[in-house]
């Protein structure tokens, strides 16, 4: 069975999502390891609660390639074969990304290659876009720039703020990261360039 490897920095809903799934034998995976980079995340005491596998690996002040052999070595030592990125806010070297060619997956809030990088949400109601939501891709070594696997558009209203767009945006994320995943697992696509193509 695929082991997952699901990496957080924060609240880590779309973890939930994802082990949801994953208990409810959705997905057909094992969740290996859950990786924290930061102590105070909401979502590794959440993990913890719903008794996965959940560690921190403090990463302030690390240098970044010191901090991915590190994340290297805890993903490698519970044979890790796909990496979900789960709101993980640190950019991970190049040498790390080789490590797992398209076994990395990431989920952004924006219609990408629309609004990458941070506050997603407050950019696309900044630009004054009618139409966002949210993309699931492979990681590659430009930023939320890697080919993309799905995708959910969430029109724009007139009276959003960035809280209310961005729970309207949460809810699809939660239905398409573990769509994504499913479809990784299956193996039935192929990659033509930028474009995953289903088999
Ligand atoms: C989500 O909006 C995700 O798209 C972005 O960071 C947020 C993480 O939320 N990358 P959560 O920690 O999964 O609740």
């Amino acid at each position: 069975m695929t082991r997952l490897g699901i990496l957080i920095s924060g609240r880590g809903s779309n973890l939930g999502a994802i082990a949801d799934q994953v208990a409810a034998g959705h997905i057909t995976a094992e969740i290996a390891v859950v990786i924290a980079n930061r102590p105070e995340a909401p979502g590794l005491e959440a993990a913890l609660r719903r008794g996965l596998n959940a560690v921190c690996l403090p990463s302030k002040g690390l240098d970044r390639e010191v901090y991915d052999r590190m994340l290297l070595a805890e993903l490698e030592k519970h044979a890790v074969d796909l990496v979900c990125l789960a709101g993980y806010m640190r950019l991970l070297s190049a040498g790390f990304i080789r490590k797992f060619p398209n076994r990395i997956l990431n989920i952004h809030p924006s219609l990408l290659p629309a609004f990458p990088g941070l506050d997603a949400q407050h950019q696309a109601l900044d630009h004054g876009v009618k139409l966002t939501g949210c993309t699931v891709h492979f990681v590659d070594e430009q930023l939320d720039a890697g080919p993309i696997i799905l995708q959910a558009a969430v029109p724009v209203q007139d009276d959003d703020t960035v809280e209310t767009l961005s729970t309207r945006i949460l809810h699809e994320e939660h239905r398409i990261y573990p769509e994504a995943i499913r479809l990784v697992l299956s193996g039935g696509y192929r990659i033509e360039g930028r474009r995953v193509i289903g088999k």
